[in-house]
């Protein structure tokens, strides 16, 4: 696929991620721990019946400096210790108001660095996820892990805990960009790391890249891909750095090293894309490659794939999020609920009330028909505003007029290629997918508010 640099020009603004809808920056701080136990209750009745949960661990043992991540340094292990108790009653608490007959189907581990912690908290926490939740028999488990702290022992304990998945944060292979982002490189050769994860039966490991970080060149991150190839993990992920040092202070260190440019950093995409499409992976949604026959890609061949702050899901195992942990957002169908960000006010407030809301969001109607919409198109790479409507039992013109479906305000993406409408039916086309967002964004009526700072979309 090549990238036209025009086109970059042309469409590169700022725009939201989209991993939920409303984006997290119209979360409003008046939305409560008592809002938040009603949806829950909410929740019971609404579809998908099944759930998922995220444990969100916001420890590492040194801070990455391109990190956009909620995540602290410095803690001792009285204060781990409190944290694990916290999390635990906040599952205790919840999962009371959750009916016993949803199946858990995935449970995903995220941070900071969940394996950077004790393993006899991994062991208590997934414990009580035991106790209290009914797994379904494919439940998925997975846990995003920082290889600097990976041992051979470490993952045969997540084995032995009943994590069948693992994504592992490589970012670059070369020490000089690692040092530069302030990163301890891999403990033990990568090579065996993944043999290791292979022999013990996990499925659907995952890495993670980033392009555009300082020192990095258009060569050494396709020296880079080379790698990641062959590693022949069953996705890989190559995030675009998102350089928000207004949001994330610790960013701006990076700016005195300096970044690629911008048709470096397409250069990368492009030359990336193409390295993994020649090599038999598939494109998934924006940034992510999988291998035929993994789950991923035959979501996307059903039309099925979609999104929320874990990144890429299927709907076959997905429910609705409820997640624990300082900072963690949960997800239901008519709500989004965010914690407390700072670990030691998330601990207080959970040993006093048992949640720790800081701010929400209750989702009407029409707003899920936006999320939808979106989604498929972020996903998918194409709208079919009959199956909405269908969805949502109302008319097609109703939907027409709540996200705007005009062809007219599509006529610039048609003119340069980027996607086709036929009908009722928008396609996007292989030209078009690195401009996802600003597609998406066509159809978000709460972009004209602009609230919050976003990454830039390209
Ligand atoms: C929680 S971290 C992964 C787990 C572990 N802490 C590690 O570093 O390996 C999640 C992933 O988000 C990505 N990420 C973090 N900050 C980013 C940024 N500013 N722009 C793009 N991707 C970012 C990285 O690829 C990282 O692996
Ligand atoms: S990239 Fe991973 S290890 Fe680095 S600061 Fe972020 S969460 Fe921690």
């Amino acid at each position: 696929m090549k990238v036209d640099e025009n086109l970059i020009k042309k469409y590169s603004k700022t725009g939201p991620r989209y991993t939920s809808y409303p984006p997290a920056t119209f979360f409003d701080e008046n939305f409560s721990n008592i809002d938040f136990e009603k949806k829950i209750i909410q929740s019971n009745d609404e579809n998908p019946q099944n759930i998922s949960v995220y444990i969100h661990i916001p420890f590492c043992p040194q801070i990455c400096h391109f990190c956009g991540c909620t995540t602290e340094s410095g803690f001792t292990k009285p204060f781990l210790e409190r944290y694990v108790d916290a999390v635990i009653k906040e599952i205790t608490y919840v999962s009371k108001l959750i009916n016993k007959n949803r199946k858990l189907t995935q449970i995903h581990w995220g941070g900071g660095t969940p394996n950077a912690i004790s393993y006899k908290y991994i062991e208590r926490i997934t414990n009580k996820l035991y106790e209290v939740f009914d797994f379904s028999q494919n439940y998925e488990m997975a846990i995003e892990c920082n290889p600097a702290h990976l041992e051979f022992r470490h993952i045969e304990l997540l084995k032995k805990f009943g994590f069948n998945r693992i994504s592992v944060g490589i970012q670059d292979f070369r020490n000089d960009v690692l040092n530069a982002i302030n990163r301890k490189p891999s403990k033990l050769p990568i090579d065996d790391i993944i043999k290791k994860i292979k022999d013990e039966g996990f499925t659907g490991t995952n890495i993670d890249l980033v392009y555009g970080l300082p020192l990095q060149t258009v060569d050494s991150f396709k020296k880079t891909v080379e790698k990641a190839i062959d590693l022949n993990t069953e996705r890989i992920v190559t995030f675009s750095y998102a350089h928000v040092p207004s949001v994330l202070p610790r960013q701006k260190i990076l700016e005195k090293i300096g970044f690629p440019s911008s048709k470096e950093k397409a250069l990368m995409y492009e030359n990336s894309y193409e390295m993994f499409i020649k090599s038999g992976y598939v494109s998934i949604g924006m940034d992510h490659f999988s291998k035929p026959g993994d789950e991923f890609e035959i979501a996307l061949k059903n039309k099925q794939l979609h999104r929320n702050f874990q990144g890429y899901c299927t709907r076959e195992t997905t429910g609705q999020v409820y997640a624990f942990g300082a900072s963690s957002i949960s997800q239901l169908d008519s709500a989004y609920s965010q914690n407390i960000k700072n670990a030691a006010k998330y601990i207080a407030e959970i040993e006093k009330n048992n949640l720790a809301v800081f701010r929400g969001y209750s989702v009407i109607k029409e707003q899920k028909i936006v999320r939808d919409a979106i989604n498929s198109i972020m996903c998918n790479y194409y709208l079919d505003i009959n199956e909405i409507a269908d969805k949502y039992f109302c008319s097609k013109e109703k939907v027409i007029e709540i996200i705007d479906f005009d062809p007219k305000r599509f006529e610039d993406f048609i003119f340069d290629g980027l996607l086709k409408i036929e009908k009722n039916k928008l396609t996007v086309f292989e030209k078009g997918r690195l401009f996802t967002r600003n597609i998406a964004m066509r159809f978000d009526p709460l972009i004209k508010q602009k609230v919050g700072t976003y990454s830039n979309t390209i």
